[in-house]
């Protein structure tokens, strides 16, 4: 097959964050008139959207790069972009340490993308860091699922951990307005995509940079008031959000979920340690006693409601008694799934500096003993679906079995069923439970929901 069209490729690394802002980009390329490579070594323009929120993430990038910066001495019309947030950390200094780069953007610059590459092909070498107020993207973005999407509610974060880059990286928070969210999701709901996962940081932080308040002197648009704003968009059946701050979590969203039938019962709420001095130290802004009390409360209004979160193992300091309050935290609440790490110095953050750092010795050993808890305590959480029906969407052939369809539970375990992904692909489906596994799950088709006309 012969094409003239030139061709991009993306990468993307790190979180829902940087796979939303890669769609986004990817309109903007497919608007240009570029065609997608999944193979970089035949692309003419190759972005690598990247991560640093860990040092392995961030070196994961150099190493991609480096390839792509020979390969150029050869290819000179070779146009190669870094996006994200390794871009936005070290801005210029990327030039000198790959001069082969053209354009280094940062993710407030996403929605810019073809601006800046204009001004490459135009022969300049670009470096787009500054902070912007983030525009409304008139682009349709390329998005990867035909069921699932991602909305983004709001961008940047206001907190500072002690231990995080993400401020430093994303920006303040800048929210959508209402009015553009839901009119994404009606566009989504009438391209047929079944499921939203609206995007945030501290999604639950969303609104207080918009203005307004209620007589109480409660912000007019809390991250509750969107949620009964957008619940009813035709065609979506289901809605997710995520990330969850336990500070921000309050009682009436709790109810909002409750009340809402398409919000999915799962809250991805991260508390990242389980010792109320280490919370200070991390400036959390929380204690363990209060991140138990909320969930306490979402299983008050959802006695089956799924909770995962994500932990940090071997922080300055962190004590041999501190960490296994992380492990009691995790014994007693139960998590369906936790992503857990350890420790990793940032620059530009204040835990980075502190003397107090623990070896990798201890801090792998941590990780190790508190992954192995996880494990024990989903397979125990899964036995709860043994035998019952629950509902699953339909997303994708299973990869390692063309007769098995997967999707997900509305508490987000994966699900996996004999079917034809032709006919189910996007379908709402009843299924029996059959097996369980920590992490997934295997059923029997029971029943198709049939669609509500849009
Ligand atoms: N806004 C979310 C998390 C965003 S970053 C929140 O506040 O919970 C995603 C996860 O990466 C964090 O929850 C944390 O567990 C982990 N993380 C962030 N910085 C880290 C660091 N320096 N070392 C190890 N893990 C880190
Ligand atoms: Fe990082 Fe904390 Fe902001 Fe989460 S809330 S992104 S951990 S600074
Ligand atoms: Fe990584 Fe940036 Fe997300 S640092 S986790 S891609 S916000």
């Amino acid at each position: 097959m012969t094409t003239s069209k030139r061709r991009y490729h993306i990468t993307t690394f790190g979180c829902q964050m940087n796979k939303a802002d890669s769609e986004r980009m990817a309109g903007i390329l497919e608007d240009m008139g570029f065609e997608f490579s999944e193979d970089p070594n035949h692309a003419d323009v190759i972005l690598y959207n990247t991560c640093t929120i860990r040092d392995n993430a961030e070196q994961k990038v150099y190493s991609y790069l480096g390839r792509q910066a020979k390969r150029k001495h050869e290819q000179p019309d070779l146009t190669l972009v870094v996006a994200g947030c390794v871009a936005q950390q070290e801005g210029e200094a990327l030039l000198r340490r790959v001069p082969e780069l053209d354009l280094v953007m940062g993710p407030q610059h996403a929605n810019r993308l073809k601006d800046l590459l204009e001004s490459v092909f135009g022969g300049n070498q670009v470096v787009a860091t500054e902070p912007v107020h983030i525009m409304e993207d008139i682009t349709q973005p390329r998005r990867d699922s035909k069921v699932t999407a991602w909305v983004n509610v709001i961008y940047g974060c206001n907190e500072r951990c002690t231990y995080c880059v993400v401020p430093n990286v994303r920006g303040v928070e800048q929210s959508r307005t209402p009015e553009a969210i839901r009119a994404e999701m009606e566009e989504l709901g009438r391209q047929g995509y079944k499921e939203i996962t609206l995007l945030g940081q501290n999604i639950d932080a969303y609104g207080r940079d918009l203005p307004g308040s209620t007589s109480e002197g409660r912000h007019l648009h809390t991250f509750t008031d969107l949620l009964y704003y957008v619940h009813d968009v035709p065609g979506v059946e289901r809605l997710r959000f995520a990330t969850s701050h336990p500070r921000y979590f309050t009682e009436r969203l709790i109810k909002a979920c409750a009340e809402l039938p398409k919000v999915c019962e799962h809250f991805h709420i991260p508390f990242q340690s389980g010792d109320n001095d280490v919370l200070k130290a991390m400036s959390r802004g929380y204690t363990h006693e209060k991140y138990r009390r909320i969930i306490d409360t979402i299983r008050k209004y959802m006695p089956d409601a799924s909770i995962s979160a994500d932990a940090i193992v071997g922080f300055p300091g962190e004590t041999e008694a501190q960490f296994e309050n992380t492990l009691k935290l995790v014994e007693d609440i139960g998590f369906d799934q936790l992503n857990t790490a350890a420790y990793s110095p940032r620059p530009g953050t204040p835990a980075a500096l502190w003397e107090n750092q623990l070896s990798e010795e201890v801090k792998s050993d941590r990780l190790q003993r508190l992954n192995h808890l996880v494990a024990i305590k989903a397979a125990e959480r899964s036995q709860r679906y043994f035998g019952r029906i629950e509902e699953v969407l339909v997303e994708d052939q299973n990869p390692k079995d063309p007769t098995q369809v997967m999707g997900r539970t509305g508490g987000n375990r994966l699900t996996f069923f004999t079917g034809d992904i032709n006919e189910l692909k996007g379908q709402l489906v009843k299924v029996k439970i059959t097996e369980v596994r920590a992490f997934s799950l295997t059923g029997e088709p029971i029943e198709v929901r049939q669609a509500l006309p849009v």
